[in-house]
């Protein structure tokens, strides 16, 4: 394995037709994949996923924007799932007071709720933070004073970078990085340590240039290395390696060969 996404959304219907090709491709590029689940039905169908194929693994959690379907079998059911040895992380779950499409208080809830169980199997964190940081670091700081996880889709500049870094997170980078109007994003970049920083997609959403408008899939993920290689003045083969390995510790990925 050279290289991992590890953020990806393959039980979208966006693969319902192609999903063995979309892999396959994962596979010809030597590329492992972390399958993120964003709801109930999506989290059993990652562990699935990862169940089935040799390079893949799952988190389960519910997504901010589905918070409002958690009920008290959903953690439950979440903790059920962790147990499977193909779940290195809890998530994606966090905050998003960009749509709201959950109520906030209903979000912050299940967001807690989701937090003290990660805490509690002792598996990391895959985030998701929109327009609502300030709620997102109160709950993290009142449920624990370490923290082991992701920011996924890390959009922000180096003060907020700053910020997470500070409190143990790693900083998500997908696509928007390929996008020109973000050049704040793309300083931070610079600024990061290569270590704290995972490589990922969000596919289908959030293709890099040069196929953004298109679906998005785990192996454009070389376009993303790329930009940040040549941010960083650095070899892609340096970034792929260095993001491999702080993802494999991060998340305690052991890979067969
Ligand atoms: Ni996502």
């Amino acid at each position: 394995m050279k290289w991992i996404d590890s953020h990806a959304h393959l039980d979208d219907r966006a693969y319902e037709k192609d999903l063995a090709v979309v892999i396959a491709r994962c596979t010809e590029a030597d590329l492992g994949v972390m399958t993120i689940g964003a709801s109930m039905r999506s989290s059993r169908e990652a562990v699935r996923l990862a169940s089935r194929y040799r390079r893949m693994w799952a988190t389960v959690g519910v997504h901010p924007h589905n918070a409002k379907h958690v009920d008290a079998g959903t953690v439950h059911e979440l903790r059920a799932l962790a147990g499977n040895e193909r779940v290195v992380g809890i998530g994606e779950i966090g905050l998003d007071y960009y749509r709201d499409l959950s109520p906030r208080d209903v979000q912050r809830t299940a967001f807690r709720q989701q937090l003290e169980l990660a805490q509690d199997v002792e598996l990391p964190v895959c985030l998701h933070n929109r327009e609502s940081t300030d709620d997102l670091l109160a709950i993290l700081r009142s449920v624990s004073a370490t923290h082991r996880g992701v920011i996924h889709s890390f959009l922000g500049d180096i003060a907020l970078a700053t910020r997470f870094l500070e409190l143990g997170f790693h900083l998500g980078v997908g696509g928007p990085i390929t996008f020109p109007k973000n050049g704040p994003l793309r300083d931070a970049v610079r600024r990061i340590p290569l270590d704290r920083i995972l490589l990922e997609t969000d596919c289908p959403y959030l293709t890099p240039v040069p196929y953004r408008g298109r679906r998005n899939e785990p192996a454009y993920v070389q376009y993303v290395a790329e930009e940040i290689a040549r941010l960083k003045g650095i070899s892609i083969d340096a970034v792929a390696e260095q993001t491999l390995t702080t993802t494999k510790r991060l998340f305690g990925i052991e890979d067969g060969g």
